[in-house]
């Protein structure tokens, strides 16, 4: 193992078969090793530095059934909710006053919002904001639709691939498929987007050999960012009696993708501080170097209900802003309140 380690570390590429290998082996052995290699990577490249971006979900209605997400179209148990321009403003307000310069518009697939909305709320935020990156993370969109959001001033975009193995992807997606989901990113990619993709560990039947998947599709793809949690049952979803992914699993998983994509921004998800009240300094320690806190109203935070137990939901944005401060803090690392973008890219200041 100490061979492949070394080799992953000094090489950042991996047989399919020696990935395997690897976290095969991790599933009972110390990962210390591991995470020690995955750190050394992080901090040639971002030092002890952790990026702060402010996640604003402004719509919980979705189009899409996923069968693991509290959102998804057949759950009627949610009160859903939108919040106009001026409410996504004031969250931006607030933020950019708490130190903000990352704001993440996150919500499940809402066409409600047409091109001309997202593109006047991207605007307004550009207008007011001028020093502040903006992510989006609405879903599946035209590839026209992409380019105005582009040319109306977002600069980075998330869209999970969620799982790369195709009868995965098919089990869960009743409403979508995996040929269109990995063509929106590589379109991201070729309109200029930094852009994120990103799956969920220990789905129900995920196997080792699935993993390795995603692994390889990362390397494929060459994305900016990867969202990495573990799957938590919810249980409005037909998988709410499954077992669900393992923050452990999850670290392993984070850390190789650091050691593969040295340069990649990889948040320590909500998901991981929900499972483990440390979940987050966790990945920070196995190679993560981005934090999400919430910017949404307290009032449609418990809205946004993708998987039961979310952490935040009754906290003010100030006292997570502070709260995930002491926590970097604590685990040795460094706020960095900058635009935070990826390192290949001069910043579009
Ligand atoms: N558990 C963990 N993550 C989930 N997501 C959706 N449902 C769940 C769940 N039950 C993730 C998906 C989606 C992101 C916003 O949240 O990966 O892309
Ligand atoms: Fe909608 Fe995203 Fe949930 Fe799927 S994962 S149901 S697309 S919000
Ligand atoms: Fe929200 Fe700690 S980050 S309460």
């Amino acid at each position: 193992m100490k061979n492949i380690l070394e080799k992953l570390y000094k090489y950042n590429d991996l047989s399919p078969e020696e990935l395997l290998e690897i976290i095969t082996y991790f599933n009972y052995s110390d990962p210390e090793r591991l995470f020690f290699y995955a750190q050394r990577t992080r901090e040639k490249v971002y030092g002890k530095k952790v990026y702060m971006r402010g996640l604003i979900e402004f719509s919980n209605y979705c189009k899409q059934n996923c069968l693991y997400c509290g959102l998804r179209r057949e759950n009627k148990n949610v009160e859903r909710y939108r919040l106009s321009l001026e409410e996504i403003m004031e969250c931006c307000q607030e933020g950019y006053q708490l130190g903000y310069r990352t704001f993440v518009l996150q919500s499940g697939e809402d066409i409600f919002y047409d091109d001309d909305k997202i593109c006047r709320i991207i605007k307004a935020i550009r207008e007011k904001f001028s020093d502040v990156a903006i992510t989006l993370s609405i879903g599946e969109r035209e590839k026209k639709s992409y380019r105005k959001y582009f040319e109306a001033g977002a600069d980075r975009y998330l869209l999970r691939h969620e799982t790369a193995s195709e009868d995965l992807y098919k089990k869960f997606h009743p409403t979508m498929n995996i040929v269109s989901r990995q063509n929106c990113l590589q379109e991201l990619k070729e309109i200029g987007f930094q852009t994120g993709a990103g799956f969920m560990v220990g789905l129900p039947g995920q196997r080792d050999e699935n993993l390795v998947e995603d692994l390889l599709f990362l390397k494929r793809l060459q994305p900016h960012m990867v969202g990495i949690g573990p799957f938590i049952p919810h249980g409005e979803t037909p998988l709410g009696c499954e077992v669900g992914g393992t923050v452990a699993k999850t670290l392993i998983m984070l850390a190789l993708t650091r050691l593969l994509l040295p340069n990649v921004l990889l948040p320590a998800t909500t998901a991981m501080g929900t499972l483990d009240p440390i979940g987050r300094e966790k990945a920070l320690k196995a190679g993560a170097n981005v934090v999400m806190p919430n910017l949404s109203p307290i009032s449609v935070r418990e809205k946004y209900e993708i998987y039961q137990g979310k952490i935040c939901t009754g906290d003010e944005s100030a006292h997570c802003r502070s709260c995930i401060e002491t926590r970097i803090h604590q685990a040795g690392f460094e706020v960095d309140l900058s635009r935070g973008d990826h390192i290949t890219i001069g910043g579009k200041q």
